[in-house]
């Protein structure tokens, strides 16, 4: 269990909600400490990774933090289909049992809520590698550490979330931590069917973080130092044409690069769809890619904290 001076103690990550400002500079001097480590300090150590969920970047990246710290991996990548749940097992059940064979979970899950239900049964640490429509924690630490890393600073910013933000599960943990940050000011860029929900909302507001909703990218992107975008989440609409409605007008080409500010870096979780034009690629400011790769390091950081 990670304890940090004047912090709450860090012994799953299952939300946004936990992190408070010493902790997040806890995390990012691991990070940074960790970034070019290959040792066997985790030695012995065994991360289970249960995903009910498709994933490249979360999985891969979270085990390859566990190898380039020594430890060992085991897991099932589809487990909806290939773990006892398509016997009728429930989560809780396989958790119980995964908890007697590794010494943490990555879980990633489709239903909002579900790393909670797994913690509250575990003997080990449980991370939430993305719980449906939920929470996305630790891409949101790799996000705002990105942008520190990128732009040397968080305080001041103005930061526009853009695309997806009903069902995308990044901003949302995002925009929780960006809240903590002074004089921050966020810009909600999304057709009315998936504008942010009122809960984070009314979380800011409670903040007194000054925020804009909008489905003009055109009007913003002049005035941002963050452009983070995100993919329409397809799997998650049981209506095919609120899907088309969400698609919206939010795309990122370079004629909306041509007004981004020369200081601006663009964001994106990723994977991409068609929401960024692959010409955008080769601007400076583009930094998903280089954000991707920060991944590796906070999870590093993060299972040396749950852990060592
Ligand atoms: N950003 C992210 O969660 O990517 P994956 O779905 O590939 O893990």
């Amino acid at each position: 269990m990670a304890t940090v001076a004047g912090s709450r103690l860090l012994d799953h990550v299952l939300s946004s909600h936990q992190f408070d400002r010493p902790l997040l500079d806890a995390v990012f001097a691991r990070a940074r400490a960790l970034a070019a480590v290959r040792d066997g300090r985790l030695a012995g150590r065994i991360m289970a990774t249960l995903f009910y969920e498709p994933s490249t970047r979360t999985r891969l990246s979270f085990e390859s933090a566990m190898l380039r710290l020594g430890g060992a991996v085991i897991g099932t990548e589809a487990a909806r289909e290939f773990s006892s749940a398509i016997k009728g097992e429930t989560l809780e059940d396989t958790i119980r049992m995964v908890s007697a064979y590794a010494d943490i979970i990555v879980l990633r899950h489709d239903e909002a809520g579900a790393a909670a239900r797994a913690a509250a049964v575990a003997d080990v640490p449980i991370v939430n590698a993305g719980d449906g429509p939920g929470e996305h924690p630790t891409q949101a630490l790799l996000d705002l550490y990105t942008i520190d890393s990128e732009l040397g600073h968080v305080e001041g910013l103005h930061v526009a979330l853009c695309g997806d933000l009903r069902y995308g599960r990044t901003a949302r943990s995002l925009a929780l931590l960006l809240s903590l940050f002074p004089n921050v000011r966020l810009t909600f860029v999304a057709p009315d069917v998936v504008q942010m929900r009122p809960d984070i909302l009314a979380l800011m507001a409670a903040r007194g973080v000054p925020y804009t909703v909008t489905d003009s990218l055109g009007d913003t992107v002049h005035d941002v130092d963050v452009l983070y975008q995100t993919r329409v989440q397809k799997e998650r609409f049981e209506d095919a044409s609120e899907f088309e409605r969400a698609r919206g007008d939010t795309r990122i080409d370079v004629s909306v690069m041509q007004r981004l500010p020369e200081h601006a870096i663009v964001m994106h979780p990723l994977p991409r769809v068609d929401e960024i034009d692959p010409a955008v690629d080769s601007d400076p400011r583009a930094a998903y890619f280089r954000q991707a790769r920060n991944g590796v390091a906070i999870r590093m950081a993060l299972l040396e904290m749950l852990l060592a």
